[in-house]
């Protein structure tokens, strides 16, 4: 008995030893990044710019994979249900905090089914229009959208999109209910708007603002509370100073892993998402953009998932009011 006792403290022992030699060795072999949306989109551009810093801190291949559909709920879910080893991770906007409202039955859990691993950016959207709209700023677009009767046309990319969320705080603060067209992507939306189908959308910086900077389209406001750090966009409003008091949309990205993942791997994946975030090529890339890196306590695990509760609650009242919902 004391025998099988001693051996079996040893096997214990020996355990604990090879799994912590084991997560040493982390990562010993390339690291998925799974984005919930297409490639070529906001959110695949900022997968692919992480990806890219994550490298070196982690010393692995960094693979970007799309897994699309549904306002990012299958990809997320494909991480939630993955192996919790820490190869498979999942960068996800604001829609990770939305879908439980938005959506009738989530195959996941947002809070409870991911270890959250820290917030990677904040990305503004702005207001654009059409280049043959006759409003030139927020009052005269108030004015024409009266004049339409309800004729307002307002593009997003599809139910749990980024634009579609801000469109329903658009709408809800401009008291005022547009024909909201949903597409299968940012990438045909913006092609509609650029070409005069569609009137309005409420896109991130990300993919609108090459657009402001060829002319494609009007600017009418930025969402969040400050304006654009771009010399381009300096003389635009934030939609709050143009009219429309407290308005505050900011969408933004998180890193998760699947629950479950040991905290040896988290520490050491949070570790690297630090650097890379330091990373100036990042930044600049971002900052191009009207993006900003996150460098505040929500680069933490639990300063990352009290933001996206505080989230949840803020956009579950707006998500209700507007009688959305989607399958
Ligand atoms: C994307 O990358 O396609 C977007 O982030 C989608 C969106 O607008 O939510």
């Amino acid at each position: 008995m004391k025998n099988l006792k001693r051996n079996l403290t040893i096997a214990g022992a020996s355990l604990a030893v090879f799994t912590h030699a084991a997560w040493a060795q982390f990562p010993d072999k390339p690291v998925t990044l799974v984005v919930p949306f297409a490639a070529g989109g906001p959110s695949d551009k900022i997968a692919r710019d992480l990806a890219e810093a994550l490298r070196k801190p982690l010393g692995q291949t960094i693979i970007v994979d799309n897994t699309a559909g549904a306002g990012g709920t299958i990809g997320a879910a494909r991480v939630a249900r993955a192996k919790p080893d820490g190869y498979t991770l999942l960068v996800h906007h604001i829609g990770l905090a939305t879908a439980p409202a938005l959506y009738k039955k989530l195959p996941y859990n947002t809070l409870t089914d991911f270890e959250y691993l820290g917030l990677i950016n904040e990305a503004p959207s702005v207001l654009i229009g059409r280049t043959t709209l006759a409003a030139n700023n927020l009052s005269e677009l108030r004015k024409w959208m009266a004049d339409s009767d309800g004729r307002v046309n307002l593009a997003n990319a599809g139910v749990g999109s980024a634009s579609h969320l801000c469109g329903l705080m658009l709408q809800s603060a401009l008291k005022s209910k547009m024909t909201t067209v949903p597409y299968k992507g940012t990438a045909p939306a913006m092609t509609d708007l650029i070409g005069g189908q569609v009137d309005l959308m409420c896109e991130q910086a990300t993919n609108a603002v090459p657009q402001i900077e060829g002319n494609k389209v009007k600017v009418y406001g930025v969402s969040s509370t400050d304006r654009l750090a771009l010399p381009s966009l300096a003389q635009t409003p934030t939609l709050s100073e143009a009219g429309l008091p407290g308005f505050n949309v900011t969408v933004w990205h998180g890193l998760y892993a699947p629950r479950g993942t040991p905290p040896d791997v988290l520490a050491r994946l949070n570790a690297a998402m630090r650097t890379a975030l330091k990373d100036p090529d990042l930044i600049k890339r971002q900052e191009a953009l009207g993006l900003r890196v996150v460098t505040d306590s929500r680069l933490a695990p639990a300063g990352h998932k009290t933001f996206v509760q505080g989230e949840m609650e803020r956009w579950t009242k707006v998500i209700k009011d507007s009688g959305e919902t989607a399958e």
